[in-house]
């Protein structure tokens, strides 16, 4: 086995909460263990033009603490072309890099995995970071953590006025085509009912649900999934407002806030056990895997099997929303 001698570092695709911490914990790994490290801009597109510059342990300090990403990140239609990877791949030969790892989500990890294919000779290792907590290897993706809690905060707000003024509100959360960020906070805010993507959602069922609750309940909420079919959460406002012309709806879009703020403890800590895994794993001969965190333990799922699987929609967390919000 040749050792790794220099990692080069990207951020790709969405921006998530907690990948700062990730970058830190490889750069200072990475320099504990001898390996030269290399931060790469804006993701593949930056590996393509080159914009690659060497790190040390003082290109992390003080961003533990912050969201968004140092390196910045990007999407890149190029690196989907084979000439576009040859670039990518001509770049890294010229900076000395021998190994990759990979902070991002599905396309993240879909795009390093063709790439790994194509250029054996480069050892690669993704870190899973998206806010909507979809890929299949890790029981929580760094990011959503904050995500929820930014999500349960403002909500939380909503819930003041909805109840000064007697109102329901459908609020639109993000997740792409996963329902885990509505889902998760559905409960945490005491939602009436929550509709995501993987399960059909019973436009009716909701109606009924609206029509038998609890009369005297000043405030209402209901979680939708950006994804889910019957529409987005002004479509289904439309159709409760027309339903229910007596209630006072409101329709209120979360948005890309979701995407920023301090990572929560949670998201540091996953960032900064899943970086230094990553290198250690480069370092043992590992590639072509995503680390993750599976029953609190690190473990690491095949590119292959860790891309374009979503988690299955615990029926508990349903059963329980409905439940506790008779
Ligand atoms: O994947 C993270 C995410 O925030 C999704 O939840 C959302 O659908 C998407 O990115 C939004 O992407 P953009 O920032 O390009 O609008």
């Amino acid at each position: 086995m040749t050792p790794i001698k220099k990692i080069g570092i990207f951020t790709s695709g969405s921006d998530s909460p907690g990948m700062n911490a990730a970058i830190r914990a490889v750069v200072r790994t990475s320099i504990f263990y001898n390996i030269e490290i290399a931060g790469i801009r804006r993701g593949f597109e930056g590996m393509i033009n080159g914009d690659i510059y060497e790190m040390n342990t003082k290109s992390v300090s003080n961003i533990i603490q912050r969201g968004g990403t140092l390196l910045k990140t990007g999407r890149s239609e190029y690196f989907k072309t084979a000439e576009g990877r040859q670039k990518a791949y001509e770049q890294l030969k010229i900076n000395g890099i021998d190994a990759l790892i990979a902070l991002g989500g599905n396309g993240t990890l879909k795009g390093v995995r063709e790439f790994g294919d194509e250029y054996q000779d480069i050892k690669i290792i993704g870190i899973p970071c998206t806010i909507d907590n979809d890929l299949r290897g890790s029981d929580f993706t760094i990011g959503y953590d904050t995500a929820i809690n930014t999500v349960i905060e403002a909500v939380d707000k909503i819930r003041e006025t909805a109840e000064s003024h007697d109102r329901l509100f459908i609020v639109e959360v993000m997740g792409r085509d996963s329902g885990m960020i509505a889902l998760r906070t559905g409960m945490g805010v005491g939602a009436e009912a929550v509709l995501v993507p993987e399960t059909r959602s019973d436009i009716n069922a909701l109606f009924e649900r609206l029509e038998k609750g609890r009369k005297d309940k000043t405030s209402k909420i209901v979680m939708v999934a950006e994804g889910d079919e019957p529409g987005s959460a002004f479509e289904i406002g439309k159709a409760i407002m027309e339903k229910f012309p007596h209630y006072d709806t409101r329709v209120s879009v979360l948005g890309h806030i979701q995407r920023g703020g301090k990572p929560t403890c949670m998201d540091r800590v996953l960032a900064s056990r899943l970086g230094v895994a990553a290198v250690e794993a480069l370092k043992d001969g590992h590639t072509g895997e995503m680390v993750g965190l599976i029953h609190n333990d690190i473990e690491f799922t095949p590119f292959g099997q860790s891309v374009k699987h979503h988690h299955e929609v615990n029926e508990e967390f349903t059963r329980i929303v409905e439940m506790l919000s008779l």
